[in-house]
C-alpha cells in the first residue's frame, strides 16, 4: 500500500464506522449470497460477529502505519480462523463482499482512489491472515 492509500483508508474509515451497521448487514449476506457454505462456520451470535469484525478492522487500520504490530495481530487472526474452518479461498469472496458492501453504503464517497485503496489494505490483512507462520504452536480458541 501507498502512504496516500493508507491516509484514504483512515480518513475513509470514520464514515465506514458511522455506517458500520448496514455495512456489516450486507457484507455477510453478500458472503451467504457468494458461498453459502460459509454460513455454518458462523456458530455464535452473527450480529456480535458483526460488531468484533469492525472493532478488528478498525484496529487494523489504525495500525497501518506500524507493520510490526499489524503482522503480529493478523498473524493470530489468521491462526484463528483456520481453527474456525476458514479455508484460503474464502477470502475471496469475503474480499468481494467487503468490497460490495462499502460501494453500496458509501455510494459516492468510494471513489475509484478510496476503493483501490480497500481493496490494496483488504488485500494486505487477509494475505498476511494466510501467512501465518503454520507449523508453530497454534493459538487455542475456545468456539462459541
Ligand atoms: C480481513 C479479514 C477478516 C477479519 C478482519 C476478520 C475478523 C474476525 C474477528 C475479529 C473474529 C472474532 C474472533 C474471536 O472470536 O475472537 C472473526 C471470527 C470469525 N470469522 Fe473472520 N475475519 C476476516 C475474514 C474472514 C473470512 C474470509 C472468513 C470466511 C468465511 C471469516 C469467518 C469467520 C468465522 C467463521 C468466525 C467465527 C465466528 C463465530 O464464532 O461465530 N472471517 N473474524
Amino acid at each position: 500500500m501507498t502512504p496516500r492509500q493508507q491516509e484514504l483508508v483512515r480518513t475513509s474509515f470514520s464514515l465506514v464506522l458511522s455506517q458500520e451497521e448496514r455495512i456489516t448487514e450486507l457484507l455477510y449476506q453478500e458472503l451467504f449470497r457468494l458461498e453459502p457454505s460459509t454460513k455454518a462456520l458462523f456458530r455464535g451470535d452473527i450480529n456480535e460477529q458483526r460488531k468484533k469484525l469492525m472493532r478488528m478492522l478498525q484496529i487494523a487500520v489504525e495500525n497501518l502505519g506500524d507493520k510490526a504490530t499489524l503482522q503480529t495481530m493478523l498473524f493470530n487472526l489468521g491462526m484463528i480462523h483456520q481453527s474456525y474452518g476458514v479455508e484460503e479461498h474464502h477470502f475471496v469472496s469475503f474480499g468481494k463482499s467487503l468490497n460490495f458492501a462499502l460501494k453500496s453504503v458509501l455510494k459516492d464517497a468510494f471513489t475509484p482512489e478510496v476503493e483501490a485503496s480497500w481493496i490494496a489494505a483488504y488485500h494486505y490483512f487477509a494475505v498476511t491472515m494466510k501467512n501465518f507462520p503454520h507449523g508453530t504452536d497454534a493459538v487455542q480458541v475456545p468456539h462459541n
